[in-house]
């Protein structure tokens, strides 16, 4: 049987080397503490992956399902896109890098 997790939005941040010594890591634990802290983001989840090979324009952190990809990413941007995704606003458009579309 499968294993069903409450999840409405997946928050993806670069941890590659590039991003990393930008303050990816921390922008990730900033991203984990302020959905731990707010009931209302209780169904969006927070990882890391691997270099997603944009590295001049990171910190890198993408969003789905939307397929959004945003760059130059720092704490003010990191709160504020949780804040539009909190409140069902489009996600952060001034550093969108772009979205993912379907290949048909
Ligand atoms: S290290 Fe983040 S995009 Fe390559």
């Amino acid at each position: 049987m499968k294993k069903k997790i409450p999840v409405d939005h997946h928050l993806l941040f670069c941890t590659g080397n590039k991003c990393m010594g930008k303050g990816s890591e921390d922008l990730k634990i900033l991203a984990q503490n302020i959905r731990d802290q707010s009931p209302d983001l209780s169904t969006l989840l927070v990882t890391k992956m691997g270099c997603l090979k944009q590295c001049e324009s990171g910190p890198m952190v993408a969003l789905y399902p939307e397929g959004c990809w945003f760059s130059d990413m720092n704490t003010s941007r990191t709160v504020k896109l949780l804040d539009q995704i909190r409140e069902g606003q489009p996600p952060l458009p001034e550093n969108l890098f772009f979205v993912l579309e379907n290949a048909d």
